[in-house]
């Protein structure tokens, strides 16, 4: 079809695999070109996808006029350089979560977007879930009230990465499901952590603890981890009205809403209150069977054609990062309290 724009993807390891499935599966996509610095990756993907330029030269596909758009899938202290050079060639970026190793470089991609109006695409794949989708229009419908807290564990026996920690690795999924479901933003962040596994000269944390203030109004806590024996993957948030929990190793009812609650019955004055508990019906909305990474591409396709954002931009890939960052300098300090 003429209509369809040519995709160029950087990166073809474990995650790479499933950028190239999408773009190829795509009717608004002709995936033209890939790239791997690994030559056992690329002879691998060759077969999958004969029609395919593939090279180990990043180069070819920044210099092609013909490559509309790059999806980079590389490790995280590689994303600015090849983000960068993708804007720079006039095409528009889809990046990996999280953005970039820091906010000054996140805010500099952005830059360079908005000034050659490009689209900045960070591939925060867990919004585009369903259940994801379906918490925000809970939230939006007003039907939890104003949000109080949220509360996530992500924790297993997870693959230990050597250039990043369990932070920068696994906090990136909670930090943008709160930022995009809630909307509102941290005034303050602590974290604290520990690499209670030694296995790299870097002393990269394995286990995690952030705390995310919002003005006293709100509170947030992610607790991440790469050494549970268990996998669990659980988000509860409260509500003035009602409480949400989504657990996503659930195969069915994965979020459950909770009439639940506490009602403040006051006497003469509010240090008289009676705080009582309030426990009603639950119900679990229907969740329709999606791949994130489908909807994720089509987005990228139609906020290319309609010159918009898509619902993870640069931006929100940004606000991720100054949080990780914050995270990370807290819990190099002591736990110190870090204003954003
Ligand atoms: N959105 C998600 O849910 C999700 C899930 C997993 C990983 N990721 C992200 O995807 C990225 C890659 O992670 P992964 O697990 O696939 O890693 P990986 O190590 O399996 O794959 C990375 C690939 O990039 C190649 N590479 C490295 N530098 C390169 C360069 N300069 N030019 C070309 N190729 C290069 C490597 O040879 C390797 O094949 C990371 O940023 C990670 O955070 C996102």
């Amino acid at each position: 079809m003429s209509n369809k724009l040519n995709v160029g993807v950087i990166g073809c390891g474990y995650w790479g695999n499933h950028i190239l499935r999408n773009f190829n599966n795509s009717e608004n996509w002709n995936l033209h070109s890939a790239c791997d610095t690994d030559k056992n990756q690329l002879s691998k993907q060759k077969q999958l996808y004969p029609d395919t330029h593939f090279t180990q030269d990043a180069d070819e596909l920044f210099d092609n006029p013909n490559i509309d758009a790059i999806a980079i899938a590389t490790p995280v202290f590689s994303h600015f350089e090849l983000a960068k050079k993708t804007l720079e060639s006039n095409k528009h970026a889809w990046v990996e979560k999280p953005l970039t190793a820091n906010y000054q470089e996140a805010l500099a991609l952005n830059k360079i977007a908005k000034d050659n109006n490009l689209c900045l695409n960070v591939d925060h794949t867990y919004i585009y879930t369903p259940s994801v989708q379906m918490i925000k229009e809970v939230i939006d419908s007003g039907e939890l009230g104003d949000p109080l807290y949220f509360d996530s564990v992500r924790i297993n026996l997870g693959l230990f990465q050597h250039d990043i920690n369990v932070v920068w690795d696994l906090a990136p999924h909670d930090i943008s499901i709160l930022d995009y479901c809630i909307g509102k933003k941290p005034t303050s962040v602590s974290a604290s952590g520990a690499s209670v596994i030694k296995y790299s000269k870097k002393e990269l944390e394995n286990i995690a603890y952030l705390n995310l203030n919002y003005n006293n109004d709100m509170i947030a806590h992610i607790h991440v981890n790469w050494l549970s024996p268990v996998k669990i993957r659980k988000i509860i948030i409260g509500g003035t009205k009602k409480m949400l929990v989504f657990d996503d190793m659930q195969n069915s009812e994965k979020i459950r809403i909770y009439d639940s609650g506490v009602n403040i019955n006051s006497k003469e004055d509010i240090y008289n209150s009676l705080v009582q508990y309030r426990i009603g019906d639950m119900y679990s909305p229907k969740i329709d069977n999606k791949e994130a990474l489908k909807e994720e591409v089509d987005s990228f396709y139609n906020a290319i054609i309609n010159k918009s954002d898509t619902i993870t931009s640069g931006q929100l890939g940004a606000d991720v990062v100054n949080i990780l960052e914050s995270a990370n300098k807290s819990m190099k300090n002591n736990s110190q309290l870090i204003q954003l």
